[in-house]
């Protein structure tokens, strides 16, 4: 069964309180939270501020996903509002090493994203320091765009480079989630899986998200 995350950014924001309490209330294991900084990514989305206000409702952990740059400026903060999972872009880091150590410092589980063309590989140093890794199946930035099928062989070969690590890395996958794509990413090796459109532009998300637990 994978860990199902569903991403607030497909929510009502403006009931953010009932949105949240819809994922408290269903087989769901993670809140995802995409915060976005309009230079990193062409959009803007979620400030701490924000982040704080779905911890104070939230019953699970907070999977905090940043499209900054310079995240380490912004590390403790981050554990401040409420974050058990805090993931940086591989792409935004010039000392990745130094910035998971600050993640763990402040007592939060390390992740690390990968853009769609950023490959496998460059982990292949860091794998053992790293909690999660979060494939991008879509270009980071906004919901509801389709899925990049190239990311179910980078699951196949992170999974092999974390087997042959001996290493206990999370892989999850994000953008254009559904119970399709979902399959053949469980199938491939994912342990986690974002979902923002599929879920909340459902007619029913809790039914969504158990048919998602159930792949
Ligand atoms: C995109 C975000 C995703 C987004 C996924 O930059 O990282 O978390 O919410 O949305 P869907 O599931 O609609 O592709
Ligand atoms: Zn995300």
């Amino acid at each position: 069964m994978p860990i199902i995350s569903p991403s607030l950014l497909a929510s009502d924001f403006a009931n953010l309180q009932s949105e949240v309490e819809k994922i408290n209330n269903s087989d769901a294991d993670w809140f995802h939270v995409d915060v976005m900084d309009g230079s990193f990514v062409p959009n803007i989305a979620f400030g701490l501020p924000s982040v704080k206000a779905v911890s104070k409702h939230a019953k699970k952990p907070l999977d905090v996903h940043l499209m900054i740059v310079n995240p380490d400026k912004y590390i403790d903060m981050f554990a401040d509002a409420g974050a058990a999972y805090l993931t940086v872009h591989y792409e935004a880091c010039n000392h990745l090493h130094r910035t998971l150590q600050a993640i763990k410092s402040a007592g939060m589980k390390a992740g690390v994203a990968l853009n769609p063309h950023t490959p496998v590989s460059v982990l292949t140093n860091i794998i053992q320091d790293i909690d999660l890794v979060l494939i991008m199946s879509v270009n980071p930035g906004f919901g509801g765009q389709t899925f990049i099928k190239a990311a179910v062989e980078k699951v196949k070969e992170l999974k092999n480079l974390i087997a042959e690590k001996q290493a206990s890395t999370l892989i999850e996958v994000d953008g254009g989630v559904n119970t399709q794509t979902g399959a053949e990413l469980v199938a491939a090796g994912a342990d986690a899986l974002v979902a923002g459109s599929f879920v909340f532009k459902s007619d029913d998300p809790a039914k969504t998200i158990s048919d998602l637990k159930a792949l």
